[in-house]
């Protein structure tokens, strides 16, 4: 209801709407549409209204908030939020991963989203924790259940990082921004993006993955934890100190998460390896590969079909490596910083 209000103010766009007209297009009582315009307000709509011509939408807030994510879509997702119910919007949360998975275990359906204005203790790749401070990122994570073996999965961490580069680059044209594999997004060598892919799987059976990402959209220099202000940035900073809209970011990331998702359903691996590609900033690159155990440094050469980057050594001899932290090496060959 709250929802069909919001839609009949959005589309008298700034002029007036009578709440005895709402109520009788929406077949509810004057009082009913009192109460949800009052819940809009209570969550910083600016609603003005006038004891004879009723309602009038004056500003949104800068929210996260299902409503104003979905009318980002250009037409509407298919899978990934495909309706306003399918967001689970929240003020505060330890990290929306957990929730998530909590709720993919009691059956949530695919293309469920939750997205949050803070986490408590978000969580980052190899136990590390993300900085999430309030009303200044983007957190969310998606659930998808892919009919997959497990060891595909890692495609979907490639799939989330081309949808959010393609996403930030529609906002902001020309930025520098692109992929180091597998998945931090980077401009101008700094981190902006972090995506953390978690599953629950059988032996051979995948039952869901959930991609956790975490943009530092309007981060000040205050805002990002003092170890990491060398390394990373977000896109206020590289937007010439200019705020960008959350709302307006997730609505463009989910759509393109839900496109190519999509494609890939309908055209395989090759269709996300391609678009990944477009935006990659390691093969081609003189890289220093570090696993658990091992460390391999080589030219990274290409992208097998499941996402594993392809490592060729000096003599010739290639290698597959499915996880690992890459430092891209520069021009005299000295490994860069690592980003953490
Ligand atoms: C990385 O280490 O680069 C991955 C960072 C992933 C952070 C995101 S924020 C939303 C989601 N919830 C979490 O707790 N982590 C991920």
């Amino acid at each position: 209801m709250r929802n069909r209000v919001l839609e009949l103010l959005r589309e008298k766009k700034s002029s007036f709407l009578s709440g005895e007209k709402m109520a009788r297009m929406l077949s509810v009582s004057r009082t009913a549409i009192w109460k949800n315009i009052q819940s809009l307000q209570t969550d910083g709509y600016i609603i003005e209204s006038s004891p004879r011509r009723g309602y009038r939408l004056v500003k949104i807030p800068n929210m996260l908030f299902p409503a104003e994510i979905i009318e980002q879509f250009p037409v509407p997702t298919k899978i990934i939020a495909s309706i306003p119910e399918k967001i689970y919007h929240y003020r505060q949360i330890e990290s929306t991963n957990n929730t998530l998975k909590n709720l993919a275990s009691e059956g949530a359906s695919e293309g469920t989203v939750l997205i949050a204005e803070e986490q408590t203790q978000g969580r980052g790749r190899l136990g590390r924790s993300w900085s999430a401070p309030y009303g200044k990122g983007v957190y969310l994570s998606i659930l998808l259940r892919p009919p997959l073996e497990p060891r595909q999965a890692s495609l979907f961490t490639l799939l989330a990082a081309a949808a959010v580069t393609k996403s930030v680059l529609s906002i902001l044209p020309g930025l520098n921004i692109g992929i180091k594999w597998p998945n931090d997004i980077l401009i101008d060598n700094r981190k902006v993006c972090g995506i953390l892919t978690e599953l629950k799987a059988e032996a051979d059976l995948l039952h869901y993955i959930i991609i956790g990402i975490g943009i530092n959209v309007n981060f000040r220099k205050k805002d990002f934890p003092p170890e990491l202000t060398k390394t990373a940035t977000s896109l206020f900073l590289a937007n010439n100190n200019r705020e960008i809209a959350r709302p307006k970011l997730a609505g463009k990331l989910l759509w393109e998460m839900d496109r190519l998702y999509r494609d890939y359903l309908a055209g395989g691996p090759q269709v996300v390896l391609t678009v990944w590609k477009e935006y990659n900033l390691t093969l081609g690159k003189q890289v220093t590969l570090k696993t658990v155990s091992d460390s391999f440094v080589g030219l990274a050469v290409d992208l097998a079909s499941d996402g594993a980057l392809v490592i060729e050594d000096e003599k010739g001899n290639k290698k597959r490596f499915h996880a690992g932290e890459v430092t891209l090496r520069n021009w005299a060959g000295e490994p860069d910083q690592p980003i953490p």
